[in-house]
């Protein structure tokens, strides 16, 4: 055999090559039915949408959309629309730089002041995502308290959002000062007892508002009492609730909570409010100290100016329009009553579980998941949906817990009765379907699932 081979070249691939081991975890991922595709939209966002590069056959009709997070229906609103051309004709469409250095506009700071007052905090400080939000508001929380020389806890939902866990991952990797623990799905007991066996020095419990794949709420009363028993500070992230729920649209925590119950409040606006970023919200003391040690706040180029201006349109809409919760509310209840009818009998049910699930709700929110347990399962059902015209997502691991694949189920003010009603047939075609099936066959994993 030739041996003019270089010796690095005839190494085994392991330990020859970088990263040579990509193609077997892709591969793992395609077989574990846990491979996520993207969807490439040709249209606005809205409850009807067009996928790009279809030929023009049945499947190039327009979709009924109930995957995405715009709940109000205003991202492709034109009173937003026209907002952000004004502002990018009058400012330009990029900020430039970071906030710290010039590039912290007079959109922002308007934008940061209509936040403060919506959710009744003192402040409110605007990030470019929510996960940077997110990350950014936790680690300067942690650095603040190491710079003092204090241990911190950080104490989560186990169900909180990746960003929100990915945040105390940050802040507790390489220190012993910063440790992070979670509590199971909304119990408060087993709350209490972590919180009284810490003996850190600054303790901060975390949680989703609105839970953002299943749909159900925090109790905020009970984790701010825990906290208040324990001297902790309560951080609420809620990105599903803002614009949604409360009164003025204000969320699940807002005016009516006292900055002393949620220290730490944070809120997104790429979902309800149509358009794109995040905010952190609190006391003075908060904001400043983000400014000073947040560091995806510090190192990153503003957000578009024409952006912030869409945004404080979107909240005129809020404040001026209730009736688009109010429809939201009708379709979901619709929806809701139609699948328990529709689920009667088939071992299926809409949430968590039925006595959790009223429990939760408060307010019956526009994320509503039909859990279907395997990875196989919810992409078939996924893609059988789609057959029939209505885009929902097939939610899998790791975004869930293993055992809990779903099709999550999003609403909007823009979906009219008629479209929630279409949705059911197709749902019942689908279960009816499955139904049929020998009992032996397992659904086929289908590449066309849409996924997040
Ligand atoms: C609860 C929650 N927090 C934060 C985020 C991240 O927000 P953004 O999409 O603005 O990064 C999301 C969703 O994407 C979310 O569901």
């Amino acid at each position: 055999m030739a041996t003019d081979t270089p010796a690095s070249a005839r190494l085994s691939p392991q330990s020859s090559a970088s990263f040579t081991h990509l193609e077997d975890l892709l591969t793992q991922r395609e077989q574990a039915g846990r491979y996520r595709r993207r969807l490439t939209l040709d249209s606005p966002q809205g409850p009807h949408v067009s996928l790009a590069g279809q030929a023009a056959d049945a499947e190039a009709r327009p979709l009924l959309n109930f995957t995405a997070n715009d709940y109000l229906g205003l991202a492709n609103h034109p009173a937003l629309v026209e907002a952000g051309c004004r502002a990018a004709r009058e400012f330009g469409v990029g900020s430039g730089s970071a906030h710290l250095v010039n590039g912290h506009q007079r959109a922002h700071h308007q934008l940061e002041a209509r936040l403060a007052e919506l959710t009744g905090r003192p402040r409110a400080l605007l990030f470019s995502t929510g996960f940077m939000a997110n990350l950014g508001v936790i680690d300067a929380l942690a650095s603040a308290s190491r710079e003092a020389g204090r241990s911190l806890e950080i104490f989560h939902d186990r169900l909180n959002h990746a960003s929100l866990l990915d945040g105390a991952r940050l802040a507790s990797s390489g220190t012993t000062a910063v440790r992070s623990r979670r509590f199971h799905h909304r119990d408060l007991e087993d709350l209490e007892r972590q919180l009284t066996r810490s003996r850190a020095d600054d303790k901060l419990v975390i949680s989703d508002g609105v839970f953002s794949m299943d749909g159900d709420c925090a109790d905020i009363a009970g984790l701010s009492q825990a906290c208040a028993r324990h001297g902790a500070w309560l951080m609420i992230d809620d990105a599903h609730g803002l614009g949604v729920l409360g009164e003025h649209g204000e969320g699940l925590v807002g005016r009516a909570t006292p900055l002393a119950d949620v220290p730490v409040l944070v809120g997104t606006l790429g979902k309800a409010l149509g358009s794109s970023g995040a905010f952190v919200a609190g006391s003075d003391a908060l904001i400043e100290s983000l400014i000073q040690l947040a560091r995806p706040y510090i190192y990153t180029t503003a957000q578009p100016p024409h952006v912030a201006a869409a945004t404080l349109a979107a909240l005129e809409i809020v404040a001026r329009e209730p009736q688009r919760r109010e429809q939201l509310q009708a379709r979901v209840q619709q929806f809701r009553e139609g699948c328990t009818h529709l689920l009667a009998g088939s071992g299926l049910a809409l949430g968590l579980s039925s006595t959790d699930r009223e429990a939760s709700s408060a307010a019956l929110t526009p994320i509503q998941p039909l859990i279907l347990g395997s990875e196989a399962r919810a992409l078939a059902w996924s893609a059988a949906l789609r057959e029939r015209g209505v885009l929902v997502s097939a939610i899998r691991p790791p975004t869930v817990p293993a055992g809990s694949s779903r099709l999550r189920f999003t609403f909007s003010a823009e979906h009219t009765a008629e479209d929630i009603a279409v949705l059911l047939d197709a749902l019942e075609a689908v279960l009816a379907a499955e139904k049929a099936q020998p009992r032996s066959a397992s659904p086929t994993i289908s590449p066309e699932g849409v996924t997040p």
